[in-house]
């Protein structure tokens, strides 16, 4: 008896491998200085794909853009030997990324992979790199105040948990340091550090010096340097965010410091000029500006009753110049800015915290009354003495001719000594506000009596 076709095709069929299904692959026309672009492939932007090397193995690349048929990929390592025509094969799976308490004390690079050397990590979960967006109504508020270990800021800059933070500064003026006393100092639960597009040098004294074996015990670190590409530096940045919201949705009070957010500006700005964005502002293009509160926006508080991510973000000031459109765009949504003074670190005056121009907007809703008005009083002497400061340098400010002035002169060597802070020595959020106390009395105790006009 003649056997049909359809059972001849079904015996058949138990002979075929499983997985028969057809692979999609592209290929790759193009490669101008970073982007690469593929045809033959139908990809959405943001989808990653691997396009396989002729010597080297396969390498990772994110959909960035396209024209026509034609899709633009960049890759996420060097791009070494690869030649026209590769394949390029889409990727399923969204990105996932490493997380778990396993993680402290690691440092790892933009995709989770260790760099330490401390073996291969064998994270609790895996989660896609792109967190819950929460809606902001959700949001509890910023209302208790996290101790960072900072006197200066503890006591006059009061931090709030779930508060983000810019910490603006030129090269050089101290920005690693004062984020690595906060590693060591602060009492979150859990730090998580993003160490993004600074020197690789810098990587290492970062963790062995700044950080130390104790900082680093309740750190994680994320470390894309400079030379990484800039997709993995972007990733990297969003690692780290990812990170902290795996914390906080533990409950755990996490403070984030990513430095730093220009590098991170700077990282997409090459991103979006290669694939053909028009640069707007100083070289930025526009897509540089909306990318910045997604990643900031990440960060705060949590749903009311659980954790939180304080966060602090540093942010270059080339030559010092707080016009900077980053530095700018920057504290348009952060929730307030500390400023590093060049003048102060020459001095040798660290941290080199200008409390002048650096101002948390959250310290009224996360301080007493009796602490918040000491440090306007704080603030208002300092500034009088920084405003007689060049006529008294010179010897031509006549004492007794302005009781706040004298004031200030008399107390100014107790104000220095306060905001000055060794690098090894801590500064709990009680200790600082009970120094601050002590260290200006208030209008009532013994103040000059004719201070009416000093402002308030
Ligand atoms: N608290 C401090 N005590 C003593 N010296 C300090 C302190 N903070 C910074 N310095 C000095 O300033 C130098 C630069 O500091 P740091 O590397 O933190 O600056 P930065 O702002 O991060 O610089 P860059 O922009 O290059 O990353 C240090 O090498 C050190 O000499
Ligand atoms: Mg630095």
């Amino acid at each position: 008896m003649a056997i049909s076709l359809t059972d001849r095709l079904t015996r058949l069929k138990d002979y075929l491998p499983a997985n028969l299904a057809p692979e999609l692959s592209g290929r790759l026309t193009r490669s101008v200085g970073l982007t690469l672009e593929c045809v033959g492939c139908p990809m959405v932007v943001g989808d990653r794909c691997l396009i396989q090397g002729e010597t080297t193995g396969a390498v990772e690349a994110e959909v960035v853009g396209f024209e026509d048929d034609r899709v633009y990929l960049m890759p996420l390592t060097a791009v070494e030997g690869l030649r026209p025509g590769a394949r390029v094969v889409p990727l399923s799976a969204a990105s996932r990324v490493p997380v778990g308490p396993e993680l402290l004390g690691r440092v790892v690079n933009g995709t989770g992979e260790p760099l330490d050397g401390k073996g291969s990590l064998k994270a609790q979960a895996q989660v896609s790199l792109f967190g819950e967006i929460i809606n902001p109504l959700n949001r509890a508020p910023v209302r208790q105040s996290m101790d960072v270990g900072i006197r200066a800021i503890n006591a006059l800059l009061t931090v709030g948990q779930g508060q983000r933070l810019g910490l603006f500064a030129g090269s050089g003026v101290g920005k690693s340091m004062l984020l690595g006393m906060m590693t060591r100092f602060t009492d979150a639960d859990i730090t998580v550090v993003g160490l993004i597009g600074e020197r690789g040098r810098e990587v290492k004294e970062f963790i062995e010096d700044i950080l130390g074996e104790e900082g680093l015990a309740r750190s994680v670190v994320v470390a894309s340097p400079a030379d990484d590409s800039p997709l993995m530096r972007l990733r990297a940045a969003m690692l780290t965010t990812r990170i902290a919201e795996y914390f906080r949705d533990q409950g755990k009070r996490v403070l984030l410091l990513m430095d730093s957010l220009t590098r991170y500006a700077q990282a997409q700005r090459e991103i979006a000029l290669a694939v053909g964005e028009p640069p707007a502002t100083k070289g930025y293009p526009p897509s540089v500006f909306a990318k910045l509160p997604q990643l900031v926006e990440r960060t705060g508080n949590g749903k009311p009753g659980g954790g939180s991510i304080t966060a602090f973000y540093t942010v270059l000031t080339e030559g010092d110049d707080q016009q900077d459109p980053i530095a700018d765009a920057a504290r348009a949504i952060l929730d307030g800015h500390i400023v590093l003074s060049r003048r102060l670190a020459e001095e040798g005056h660290y941290p080199a915290i200008d409390v002048e121009a650096s101002v948390s907007r959250v310290m009224p809703q996360v301080t007493d009354d009796a602490h918040f008005a000491r440090a306007q009083r704080f603030k208002q002497v300092y500034s009088r003495y920084q405003q007689a400061r060049d006529l008294i340098s010179v010897g031509a400010y006549v004492p007794g001719s302005d009781p706040e002035t004298d004031f200030a002169i008399e107390h100014i060597e107790a104000m220095r000594q306060f905001l000055h802070q060794g690098l090894r020595e801590s500064a709990p959020l009680q200790a600082s506000i009970e120094q601050l106390m002590n260290v200006v009395p208030g209008r009532t105790e013994g103040n000059p009596s004719s201070v009416s006009g000093a402002g308030s």
